[in-house]
């Protein structure tokens, strides 16, 4: 059963943001020990402030697992990320997700009757070959179990090459879902060519293929994508290259491949502050990431000059749905001893995502 956000109700919604700031930082003290607020780098800053850890979707994932003494995790991201922690953490320990309308519009685009669905019909189609399913993190825990159950294994945008490289090693051909162009980004790193890569057109059948494409094919990608980076474009990247030669220009590779292309490093959240944070002072920087991320490398890194790839706000507008009154919320409440919003993944469920997931740990 699909769990509803309630309405927090009046009092939280009023409280001005400096006393919401001061009665989270006293609930944090009393619940001391106990609590671990992890939060994704596109958190905004007044729940950022907060964090006892931060991270990319592979380091929280990492952080989760390792702190097996923590009874409340309060995870400020989204929904997958959630689960992912809850498969990761023990029976004794409670994943809190602050608002639970913090989904993954990506994760959505690939549910497991179309994804069962299309693996029955590209099965058909490929006959003795080996499919190896491989499932960005961005994925709901349904889909990451269905992976575990056929050897397959979860990816993150840190290293989806890697992890496409020991898929192609144990099988013919690779299915990637959700994200179509992460996948993308990684095979032509590979150096697959370009048509043995297709893309899986989830309302189509056969995802739009002829029988001989999907034959041909080393790597199939589902057509989910991010709505927050689709909106990079070339032309942006133009834009920079015209305006000043000596800015770098770093995207998330989620974004498209002619993005990803024209750009000068690529990588996931934790390797671009990386690369910001180590280079020169006086360095230029245009980013092409999450909005939250972009303005918080610039505060931190004054002596360099950091703008935005885009000249309009590219803010992942489910991340930002955790706001301080609902951490509020959630922490007056494990004071008292209540859980709300606790994300709970089936055991059964639970049991073969954590086979994908631990194997992506190995690789
Ligand atoms: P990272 O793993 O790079 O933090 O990315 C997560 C995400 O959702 C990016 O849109
Ligand atoms: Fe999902 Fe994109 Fe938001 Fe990441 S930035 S959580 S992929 S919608």
């Amino acid at each position: 059963m699909e769990l509803q956000q309630v309405d927090i109700g009046s009092e939280f919604h009023a409280l001005p943001d400096d006393v919401l700031a001061e009665r989270i930082a006293a609930r944090k003290q009393e619940l001391g020990e106990e609590l671990l607020i992890l939060c994704h780098h596109y958190q905004q800053e007044s729940v950022y402030r907060f964090a006892d850890m931060t991270g990319d979707s592979l380091k929280l994932a990492k952080h989760a697992a390792a702190c097996n003494d923590k009874p409340y995790i309060v995870f400020c991201g989204v929904h997958f990320m959630a689960e992912s922690a809850d498969i990761l953490t023990g029976d004794n320990q409670a994943v809190i997700l602050p608002d639970l309308r913090a989904g993954c519009p990506m994760a959505d685009m690939a549910s497991l009757d179309e994804v069962a669905w299309s693996w029955k019909e590209l099965s058909a189609v490929t006959g003795g070959d080996r499919i190896i399913p491989v499932t960005y993190v961005n994925s709901s825990a349904a889909i990451k179990a269905f992976v575990g159950e056929r050897q397959g294994s979860v990816c993150t945008s840190s290293n989806a090459e890697r992890v496409l490289t020991w898929a192609l090693e144990h099988g013919e051909k690779v299915f990637f879902f959700p994200d179509e162009h992460l996948g993308r980004n990684s095979a032509i790193a590979l150096g697959i060519k370009p048509d043995e890569i297709i893309l899986w057109n989830r309302e189509e059948t056969l995802g739009g293929n002829s029988e001989d494409a999907i034959k041909r094919a080393k790597v199939i990608l589902w057509n989910g994508y991010c709505t927050v980076h689709m909106q990079f474009t070339a032309a942006h990247v133009k834009m920079w290259r015209e305006k000043d030669p000596e800015v770098r220009i770093i995207v998330h590779p989620e974004c498209k491949h002619e993005v990803v292309a024209g750009a000068d490093q690529y990588g996931s959240t934790e390797k671009i502050i990386q690369a910001v944070s180590g280079s020169r002072p006086g360095s230029k920087w245009a980013i092409g990431t999450e909005i939250n991320l972009v303005n918080r490398l610039a505060r931190l890194n004054p002596d360099k000059e950091i703008h935005s790839l885009s000249p309009f706000q590219c803010l992942c507008s489910t991340m930002y749905r955790i706001k301080p009154k609902y951490l509020l919320w959630i922490l007056d409440n494990l004071v008292n001893r209540e859980v709300k919003n606790q994300i709970r993944v089936d055991p059964d469920t639970a049991k073969l995502a954590r086979i994908a997931l631990a194997r992506m740990l190995e690789i």
